[in-house]
């Protein structure tokens, strides 16, 4: 078996992150999440990975090589356009040959892994499988209705104004080779993708048999700043305390608590779960809980809890920062000249909050 990732796409709902990176490696837990996405599939022993790349394909490759640290070889597929799914599926062609594969969205977290719903589809191979999870609004996904022997599909819409189920399509997809005659089949949707849910509906009208694997552990579309946030304090729940980097004597670590090689904590308390990234200097904060720290970064003189701080970012006397998500190399502090003002540059589309 082999496996195509996707992670083209333009993430407009994540800016302004995704002007500086691609959506998928955004940190959860201090890793990107397509890491997360390779993790699980290398744990499925399927090593042989097609990777769709956009416009950020350059970053995507700094960031995962060749593979080989990850246990995988990867082969990168570049998309010009995101023209959907479906399309990235026509475009790996060559790369999948006529070999069965998982097809895994990016920007997709199943930290509970898909070992049970990959030996099911090794087990039945049915034409296609997908995998669903119950949700209270399914308007923002894909949607499966399914028959009587709750099991096989019978009908999949895409973003339905009006749900025949709440069955969300999670962003992980098992096919044998029938699928390419599928999407070489179908026109674009009314948003103007191939949308992979339309070649799946054609399978099933042509008679293939179509099944749904149930998952029922926590799945996250990373789609949002806000359900970054909420997978990371999901992931920090399940942390186990490690310290590589150096704790001075009056600062106190209280929980799970993840201290990276060189960091230091001067004067601070760390309340877990906290990860905190190599190289990082705190000194006179108190951090914690839900919180992650990336590498080289500086926290000085301020309370943070339930964030994210990627690498490089410096935080300096702010007392209450709370539910943030602060890019690299950002900087946060107190104005040289003027105690009276603030003084923000911010870029487009960040979203500033400022206590009253
Ligand atoms: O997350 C689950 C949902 O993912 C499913 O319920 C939907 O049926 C499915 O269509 C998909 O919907 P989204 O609108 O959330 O997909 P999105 O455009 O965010 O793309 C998902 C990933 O695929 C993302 O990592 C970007 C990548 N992608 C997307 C497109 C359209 C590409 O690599 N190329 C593309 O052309």
């Amino acid at each position: 078996m082999k496996a195509l990732v996707l992670s083209g796409g333009s993430g407009t709902r994540l800016r302004p992150f995704s002007y500086s990176m691609p959506k998928q490696l955004i940190p959860v837990v201090n890793k990107p999440v397509l890491e997360h996405v390779l993790d699980n599939i290398t744990a499925l022993g399927v090593t042989d990975i097609g990777i769709i790349v956009g416009e950020r394909a350059d970053e995507i490759r700094d960031a995962l090589g060749d593979g080989a640290q990850l246990g995988a070889r990867l082969t990168y597929i570049h998309q010009d356009a995101p023209l959907g799914l479906a399309h990235c599926v026509r475009l790996a062609r060559t790369f999948l040959g006529d070999d069965d594969f998982i097809m895994y969205l990016g920007d997709n977290m199943l930290p509970g892994g898909i070992k049970d719903i990959a030996a099911r589809f090794t087990a039945e191979r049915p034409a296609a499988q997908v995998v669903v999870h119950q949700v209270p609004d399914p308007r923002a996904f894909g949607v499966a209705e399914l028959a009587a022997d709750d099991d096989t599909v019978v009908r999949l819409v895409e973003k339905p104004e009006h749900p025949g189920s709440d069955l969300a399509l999670i962003g992980v997809y098992l096919f044998t080779p029938a699928i390419h005659e599928a999407v070489a089949a179908i026109e674009p949707s009314p948003r103007g993708e191939l949308e992979i849910t339309d070649a799946i509906q054609w399978l099933v009208t042509h008679g293939a048999e179509v099944k749904a694997a149930r998952y029922t552990g926590y799945w996250k579309d990373t789609g949002r700043a806000q359900d970054v946030l909420e997978c990371n304090r999901r992931l920090l729940a399940e942390l186990t305390t490690h310290i590589a980097g150096d704790v001075d004597a009056t600062s106190e670590l209280i929980g799970p608590v993840v201290i990276g090689t060189g960091a230091r904590i001067v004067r601070s308390r760390i309340t877990g779960p906290v990860v905190i990234g190599a190289g990082t200097l705190i000194e006179d904060s108190h951090i914690g809980p839900d919180t992650s720290i990336g590498d080289n970064c500086v926290l000085r003189a301020s309370r943070l809890v339930d964030s994210i701080v990627m690498n490089g970012a410096s935080i300096v006397q702010i007392p209450g920062l709370t539910g943030s998500l602060i890019g690299r190399a950002a900087t946060i502090g107190p104005s040289d000249h003027d105690q009276a003002h603030h003084r923000l540059v911010v870029g487009d589309h960040t979203h500033v909050e400022v206590a009253a």
